[in-house]
């Protein structure tokens, strides 16, 4: 079982041929609301895998917070703590332009995500396989969840996403931190290289359609991306977490673990919104052996 401790967000999503500058107005192509936010992007990730899932989250008493508890539940994520709180939903308002975005995130009911909440969801964590974390939530109950876990003795994976409030001090409670190229860089404020010899096979740095690296004490082991047509890249980083988090529970190691990460996040940008194109499992294997 993998319990996911982190947001859950409408997304609000505008296509247009150019981004507007500043003070201009642009038309737009397309506008859907779909569900999304890191924390329910990477459990239902995880879940399309075949993961059995718990989520534990904050939505508002809005339409929003019905909508975004009914997709977690109909893609078979168990929602015991799932909290409904006064107020609205978090939001995540994404311009979306030639396969790019830009994403401005009002965090809403994901900023009442507190201890207590965590303290409520003990007994699910004591059986959990791994516990994933995100930076989408209040950084103390983050702090807060790690100790717990770190006392209970489950796994950690965090995805440093935004990179905003990590600590260094944080990483004796990780097992796995996945940030991309530039969160690193804002973490660690050194060379990747440098960054991740000093955290063998426990820094993954996800590098685009590049793929992912890591070091695993030995020599740096990277592992290709897979050649796609980009459609939407909003999610690629949540399904490359959720997939390598369902990988490493099902006990695949570390370099097969993050070549299926990389699989399952080359299908989700073939399709439009953070979780549209999130694959099964089928879909993956079918993947990875196209481009074996
Ligand atoms: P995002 O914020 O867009 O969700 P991210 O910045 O967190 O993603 P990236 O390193 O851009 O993380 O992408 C995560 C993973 O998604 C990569 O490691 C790779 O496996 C896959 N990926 C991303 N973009 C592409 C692409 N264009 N083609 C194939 N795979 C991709
Ligand atoms: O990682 C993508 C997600 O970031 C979007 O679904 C959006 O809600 C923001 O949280």
């Amino acid at each position: 079982m993998i319990t996911v401790i982190g947001s859950a967000n409408m997304d609000l999503v505008v296509g247009t041929e150019n981004f507007p500058n500043q003070g201009e107005t642009v038309l737009g192509n397309v506008f859907d609301t779909v569900p999304g936010g890191k924390g329910a992007n990477q459990a239902i990730a995880a879940a399309r895998l075949g993961g059995d899932v718990h989520m534990v989250c904050c939505v508002g008493n809005d339409l929003f917070g019905t909508s975004i508890t009914d997709n977690l539940q109909k893609n078979a994520i168990d929602c015991t703590g799932v909290a409904q709180v006064e107020g609205a939903s978090g939001i995540a308002n994404i311009l979306l332009s030639e396969g790019d975005n830009r994403i401005i995130v009002v965090p809403g009911a994901n900023s009442l995500l507190l201890p207590s909440h965590i303290d409520e969801v003990e007994e699910q964590i004591k059986k959990s396989k791994l516990v994933i974390l995100q930076l989408e939530i209040p950084i103390p109950t983050v702090v807060y969840a790690l100790a717990k876990c770190q006392a209970i003795g489950v796994p950690v994976l965090l995805n440093p996403a935004p990179a905003r409030g990590f600590e260094l001090d944080m990483m004796p409670s990780i097992t796995y931190l996945t940030p991309n190229e530039t969160e690193c860089e804002q973490i660690f404020g050194m060379d990747m290289v440098e960054a991740l010899e000093k955290y063998p096979n426990r820094l993954i740095i996800t590098l685009g359609s590049e793929g992912a690296r890591y070091f695993d004490g030995e020599r740096h082991v990277i592992v290709d991306g897979f050649k796609t047509t980009v459609v939407d890249t909003t999610g690629a980083g949540d399904t490359f977490n959720g997939a390598l988090a369902q990988a490493i529970v099902l006990g695949m190691d570390l370099e097969k673990a993050v070549r299926f990460a990389n699989a399952a996040a080359s299908l989700s940008v073939e399709k439009f919104g953070a979780q549209g194109g999130m694959p099964t499992f089928k879909e993956v294997q079918e993947r990875l052996e196209e481009q074996s």
